[in-house]
């Protein structure tokens, strides 16, 4: 008995140390890129200059220089830490379904016909990023694509940097769409839109669904429109990435207008929905993936605790971060053109939305 104890003892430590993982194993592992903005970010923690701003990150600051958090948020929290029935208990694999199918309402609109016709499936997911990945995880996988052609979709040009390796690190490649004119110092429409006609059949266009990354230009709602007709005619798959809802002009439908009117139009699409900056909830990691089918192509239903009740006061909160960027957009222009009367034409700070360039 002892023996053959031995021998079992022996035979698997034989095997183990065939699979033994060692230092090799992961030498041929490169090491991430390092991102620019997190350097930055340090670089700016080191420097002593009092006068310091940090325009590296996508995040608002108050007049201090300070992170904002939302009055509607501390008062959501403390109702949390007093309530006596939370628990940490696992949730449904698709997540919360009353933060979930709350979030669907806000982006497509309580009367949303995809909402009232159930052909929406919603999945909690980490964040904007989370909802991206998920996003282009499943459009890997499920997407009909061409047999044994590269998958392709596209982007603006220039778009969310991440974009690039959430697509590529799901088999997708990215190719660009001309988006941005910086001889107007606005958007490219005629040659965006000539690139959709021109564009195959049935190809993923990403599209930033307002607050554009990192231009700040948004098409008007003509504009949309037109790209709306040929994103039909063309049967291309809209991925709507929404980051800034409400944050733009601080009206959240304001917001979610150019979402809506694809939705109603019957356009195939998704939505990826962040609520790091319209709620302030940047670490949290609060999101969720929308995916809506055209009209009778019924979703497989797949499917919040703090905010209910509170959805006035976090209105009035996104509206206060929305529009003391207005303001300084607008006091950015006055210095800049009635005060210091610098030459050429900086109308662009006042057209661009949100708080990029
Ligand atoms: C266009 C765009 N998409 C998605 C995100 C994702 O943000 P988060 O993962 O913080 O929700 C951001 C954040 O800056 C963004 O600008």
């Amino acid at each position: 008995m002892a023996d053959r104890l031995k021998q079992l003892t022996n035979h698997l430590q034989d095997n183990n140390s065939n699979m033994s993982v060692t230092a090799e194993t992961w030498e041929s592992v490169p090491l991430a890129p390092p991102d620019a903005i997190y350097k930055l970010t340090y670089a700016y923690k080191d420097d002593t200059y009092p006068q310091k701003v940090n325009l590296g990150v996508g995040a608002y600051r108050d007049d201090n220089n300070k992170p904002w958090i939302l009055p509607v948020v501390k008062k959501a929290t403390e109702r949390l830490l007093q309530d006596p029935n939370l628990d940490h208990e696992y949730l449904p694999i698709t997540g919360l379904p009353e933060f979930t199918s709350a979030g669907a309402r806000l982006v497509l609109g309580p009367d949303s016909p995809a909402l009232l016709e159930g052909r929406v499936s919603s999945v909690q997911t980490i964040s904007g990023t989370g909802a991206n990945h998920l996003g282009a995880l499943f459009l890997s996988r499920f997407y009909q694509w061409e047999e044994g052609v590269q998958k392709v979709a596209y982007v603006s040009d220039p778009t969310w940097v991440n974009h690039f390796q959430i697509f590529r690190g799901v088999g997708i490649e990215l190719k660009t769409y001309p988006y941005y004119d910086p001889a107007t110092i606005g958007l490219a429409f005629e040659k965006y839109l000539a690139f959709l006609k021109a564009a195959p059949r049935r190809s993923v266009f990403v599209m930033h669904a307002c607050a554009h990354n990192p231009t700040g230009v948004d098409p008007t709602r003509e504009q949309w429109t037109q790209i709306a007709d040929v994103v039909l005619e063309r049967a291309h798959y809209v991925f709507f990435d929404c980051a800034y809802q409400g944050f733009a002009s601080g009206d959240l439908d304001n917001d979610a207008w150019a979402v809506r009117e694809f939705v109603k139009r019957g356009a195939p699409l998704l939505i990826c929905q962040s609520f790091a900056k319209n709620a302030g909830l940047y670490g949290e990691r609060v999101g969720a993936l929308h995916i809506i089918p055209p009209d009778g192509e019924r979703a497989q239903s797949a499917g919040a605790r703090s905010a209910s009740g509170l959805f006035e006061e976090w209105k009035v909160d996104i509206k206060t971060m929305a529009e003391r960027i207005i303001a300084m957009r607008k006091e950015l222009h006055r210095l800049l053109t009635e005060e210091l009367k610098t030459p050429g034409n900086w109308d662009h700070i006042v057209n661009q939305i949100g708080m990029f360039r």
